[in-house]
C-alpha cells in the first residue's frame, strides 16, 4: 500500500527562515578564531603581461607581515572546474610553463598574510611586480583572426571550443520556406551580484586537515581543487559551507577557496579574508556577453523548415565552464522546436577580459533571446498569433531535437505554452485571441505584450559524469524514532536542505519533525554534485529516495540502527559529434512560458516592465512557496538582465564595479504582479515526478520584454540590456520619437 505524501506538496517552512530574518545565520565572513590573520591578493596590474619578477622584500619587511606567497610556493600551480589552464598564482618559478603570465586583470599574482587587514592590504601594495607587456585583445571576433595576440598555446585563433550542428539538407529546407526572417542578437555581461561577497576562513582541524570555511556550489569539488593545488591527498582537506547568500553560477569556480588553504598550509595558523563588493565584482566571472547571428525559414503554414544560426561567446581569459555553457547555447539555438534542417557554428572564444562562467540559464537565456526573436519576427512576417505559431512547430512527446536525437519523455511543453497564453493575455475560441492593451493617457507612454517560451536541461549534459550520493540513518527500536539524512548538496539560499527533508521524510514514512539534516561538510557526506543546472531536487531526491528504500530493508532485517548509503546515476547522456552535433544531451528537462506588459517612455527609452505571467512546468512542486520564491526570484534577475544590468569593460577593466552604477532591481524596480503558475505533469524519472526549476524562469523572459517592447513602440531591440539610451537612440533611428 502506497502512503499518501505527507510533507511532499506542502509549503513547509524553511529550516533557515528564522535565522536569516534574525541576522543568526552564520556567513563565512562571520567566522573568527583564536589568532587569525588576514589575507589579501594582490591581483594583476595588466590583462596581458610575462612577470619577469617579483621583489616581495618590502612586503615582507613590513611590520605584521607574517607570510607573503608568489608562484613558486604553489605545489600545483593550477586550478580550473572543467579545465586546469589558470595558474593559482601567476608569476616565475612555478611548477606548470606559462605560469608566469596574467591574461587578465582578475589574475592572482600574489597573497599577504598578515596580523590585520590593514597591514595585508598595504604588504600589497608594496610588492613590486616587473610586467613585460604582450599584446592583448579584448574583442571577440579579433582574437580569432590569424595574428591576434595568443593567450593559450594549445588553443590557436583563440577559440577555446567550436560545436556544430549538421541536420538535414540546408539546400531543400530553404527551398521549402515561403518566409525567411533574420537577425542579430547580442546579450551584455551579467555579475551575479550574491548577498555577501567572496569570504571565509582558513585553519587546521583537529584532526590536522586544512580547513576552509566558506561559500560555494560544490564542497567535494572545492576539496578536490583545493587538494589538487596543494598537492594534499583529498582527505587532508575539508571543506565547509556555512549560510550563502546566493549562488547563482557565481560561486562554481574557485575565488577564495585555495587561496585560504595555501595560505593556512604554509602558516599553520586560522586565516581569514574578505572581499569588498569591488572586488567580488571585479575579481570573479560573469554571465557571457554572446552574439547570435540567426536566421530562420517557414512555409506559409508557418512550419519551420530552416534554422541556421553562428553563436559566438566571449570566454574571457579561461574556460571556466565556458565550453559547457556554449554547449548549451548551442543546443538552445533552435529553441523548443522541431525543425528537419538545422546548421549551426558555435563558438567559445578566448579574450583578455574577465573570464565567463555559469549563471543561471547557463547560456540557454543568449540562445533564448535570438530563439524566441526570431520566432516573434516570424509570426509577424506570417501574419499569425505567436502563440499558434509556436504550437504548431512546439517539440512534443517523441520530439527530435537539432541533434538528432528523441527528447527524454515527459515534453509538456505544448500544454506549457497553452496554459501560459490562457493564464495571460490569450483567449482560445476560433483561434488563438490576444486581448488589446489599454494605453496611458500620456501619449509618450506605450504599453505593449510579449510572448517566449523556453527549455532548459535538468542535470549535467552531454556526458559529463552525473550522480548524486545521499545516506539515511534510521534510530528507534520497535518504531523508527529518528531519522538523519546526509547529503552533500549546497543550499544556496534556495532552500534545498528543507525540500531534502520533505522528501525524506515521506521516503521514510516519518513526520518531518523525527528528520534530521546533516551536510555542508566534506567530513559528513559524500559528494552530491553541485548545487547547478536546476539538479539538485531532481538528484538528491532520487538518491533519499534510494538510500531510504535501503535503510528500510536493513530495518526490517532488524539492523539498529539501519542505514543505507546510495548512489543515484541517471541516464547517460553523450558528447556532440565533433562534424555533426549527434548526441543524446540530457536526461531531464523543465519547460516555461512567459507573457509580459511592458510600458516604454518613448521620450527618454526608460522600459518598464508591469506584469509578468511565468508558467512553468516544474513536475512536482515539492515546496509549492519555494517554487514561487524561485519564480519571483528569477524573473526579477532576468529582469535586470534584460532591462538595467550594463556592466562595462573597457581592455579589460571593469569600470563600474560598484552597486551605485551596476544597477540592479530594487524593490521599485519590480513589476506590480508577478504571476506564478505551477503545473505539475511528472518527470518518469524524476523523484516524485519532480523536475528542476530553478533556471527557467530566467530563460524567456528577456525576448518576452523585447517584443512587448515591439508591440509597444513597432521597433525591435535586439541588444542587451535594453537600457533607456539604447532603446531611445532605437527608437529615433526608426523615427519614433517626442511627440
Ligand atoms: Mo548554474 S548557472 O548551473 O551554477
Amino acid at each position: 500500500m502506497v502512503e499518501p505524501l505527507k510533507a511532499v506538496g506542502q509549503s513547509i517552512r524553511r529550516f533557515d527562515a528564522t535565522s536569516k530574518v534574525t541576522g543568526e545565520a552564520l556567513y563565512p565572513g562571520d567566522f573568527n578564531m583564536d589568532g587569525q590573520l588576514w589575507l589579501k591578493i594582490r591581483f594583476s596590474d595588466r590583462a596581458h603581461a610575462r612577470i619577469r619578477s617579483i621583489d616581495t622584500s618590502a612586503a615582507e619587511a613590513l611590520p605584521g607581515v607574517v607570510h607573503v606567497i608568489t608562484a613558486k610556493d604553489v605545489p600545483v600551480n593550477e586550478y580550473g572546474l572543467v579545465t586546469k589552464d589558470q595558474p593559482v598564482l601567476c608569476g616565475p618559478g612555478s611548477t606548470i610553463s606559462d605560469a608566469d603570465v596574467v591574461r587578465c586583470y582578475m589574475d592572482n599574482v600574489a597573497l599577504v598574510v598578515a596580523e590585520t587587514e590593514a597591514i595585508a592590504a598595504e604588504a600589497a601594495k608594496l610588492i613590486q611586480i616587473d610586467y613585460e607587456d604582450l599584446p592583448a585583445v579584448f574583442d571577440m571576433e579579433a582574437a580569432m583572426l590569424e595574428g591576434a595576440p595568443q593567450l593559450h598555446e594549445d588553443k590557436p585563433n583563440n577559440i577555446e571550443i567550436h560545436y556544430r550542428i549538421r541536420k538535414g539538407d540546408m539546400a531543400a529546407g530553404w527551398a521549402q520556406a515561403d518566409v525567411v526572417v533574420e537577425g542579430e542578437y547580442s546579450t551584455g555581461y551579467q555579475e551575479h551580484a550574491y548577498l555577501q561577497p567572496e569570504a571565509g576562513l582558513s585553519y587546521i582541524d583537529e584532526q590536522g586537515r586544512v580547513t576552509v570555511i566558506v561559500a560555494g556550489q560544490w564542497t567535494h569539488e572545492d576539496q578536490y581543487l583545493i587538494a589538487h593545488a596543494l598537492n594534499l591527498p583529498e582527505d587532508q582537506v575539508r571543506v565547509i559551507y556555512p549560510a550563502i547568500g546566493g549562488a547563482f553560477g557565481g560561486r562554481e569556480d574557485m575565488s577564495v577557496q585555495i587561496v585560504l588553504a595555501l595560505a593556512t598550509h604554509y602558516v599553520r595558523r586560522p586565516v581569514k579574508t574578505i572581499w569588498s563588493r569591488e572586488d567580488s565584482i571585479k575579481y570573479h566571472h560573469k554571465r557571457h556577453p554572446v552574439t547570435v547571428q540567426a536566421k530562420w525559414g517557414a512555409t506559409r503554414e508557418g512550419k519551420l523548415v530552416a534554422m541556421e544560426a553562428r553563436i559566438v561567446g566571449d570566454a574571457g581569459a579561461y574556460n571556466y565552464t565556458s565550453s559547457k555553457v556554449l554547449a548549451n547555447a548551442n543546443l538552445m539555438a533552435t529553441g523548443p522546436y522541431e525543425c528537419e534542417n538545422v546548421h549551426t557554428d558555435t563558438y567559445a572564444v578566448l579574450t583578455n577580459n574577465i573570464p565567463t562562467g555559469a549563471f543561471r540559464g547557463f547560456g540557454a537565456p543568449q540562445a533564448c533571446l535570438a530563439a524566441e526573436g526570431l520566432m516573434n519576427r516570424l509570426a509577424e512576417a506570417l501574419n499569425m498569433d505567436p502563440v499558434e505559431l509556436r504550437l504548431r512547430n512546439s517539440i512534443r512527446e517523441g520530439s527530435f531535437l537539432s541533434v538528432g536525437t528523441p527528447l527524454p519523455p515527459g515534453v509538456s511543453m505544448p500544454q506549457v505554452i497553452e496554459r501560459g497564453a490562457l493564464e495571460s493575455y490569450w483567449t482560445h475560441a476560433n483561434g488563438w485571441q490576444r486581448q488589446a492593451v489599454e494605453q496611458p493617457e500620456n501619449p509618450a507612454l506605450r504599453r505593449g505584450i510579449g510572448f517566449a517560451c523556453g527549455f532548459k536541461n535538468v542535470g549535467y549534459s552531454f556526458g559529463a559524469p552525473e550522480q548524486s550520493w545521499a545516506t539515511v540513518e534510521l534510530y528507534g527500536n520497535t518504531e523508527i524514532e529518528h531519522v538523519v539524512v546526509r547529503h552533500g548538496g549546497a543550499d544556496v539560499g534556495q532552500g534545498t536542505h528543507t525540500v531534502m527533508v520533505q522528501m525524506a521524510a515521506d521516503a521514510v514514512g516519518v513526520p518531518i519533525e523525527c528528520v534530521k539534516f546533516i551536510g555542508h561538510d566534506t567530513a559528513e557526506t559524500m559528494t552530491a554534485g553541485s548545487a547547478s543546472a536546476s539538479r539538485l531536487t531532481f538528484m538528491s531526491g532520487n538518491a533519499i529516495c534510494g538510500a531510504a528504500a535501503e535503510a528500510l530493508e536493513a530495518w526490517r532485517r532488524e539492523e539498529r540502527p539501519a542505514k543505507a548509503t546510495y548512489r543515484y546515476r541517471p541516464p547517460k547522456t553523450t558528447p556532440y559529434d565533433p562534424m555533426t552535433g549527434k548526441s543524446e544531451p540530457n536526461f531531464a528537462y523543465g519547460y516555461v512560458a512567459q507573457a509580459v506588459e511592458v510600458e516604454v517612455d518613448i521620450e527618454t527609452g526608460f522600459v518598464r516592465v508591469l506584469r509578468v505571467v511565468s508558467t512553468n512546468d516544474v513536475g512536482k512542486a515539492v515546496n509549492p512557496q519555494q517554487v514561487q520564491g524561485q519564480i519571483e526570484g528569477a524573473v526579477i534577475q532576468a529582469l535586470g538582465y534584460a532591462v538595467m544590468e550594463h556592466l562595462i569593460s573597457v581592455d579589460g577593466r571593469i569600470r563600474n564595479p560598484y552597486l551605485s552604477t551596476y544597477l540592479i532591481p530594487t524593490v521599485l524596480d519590480i513589476p506590480i504582479e508577478v504571476k506564478s503558475v505551477v503545473l505539475e505533469y511528472a518527470d518518469p524519472i524524476g523523484p516524485f515526478g519532480a523536475r528542476g526549476m530553478a533556471e527557467m524562469p530566467f530563460v524567456p523572459l528577456a525576448p518576452a520584454i523585447a517584443a512587448a517592447v515591439k508591440d509597444a513602440t513597432g521597433v525591435w531591440i535586439d541588444d542587451l540590456p535594453m537600457i533607456p539610451d539604447r532603446v531611445v537612440k532605437k527608437l529615433r533611428e526608426q523615427g519614433v520619437g517626442v511627440l
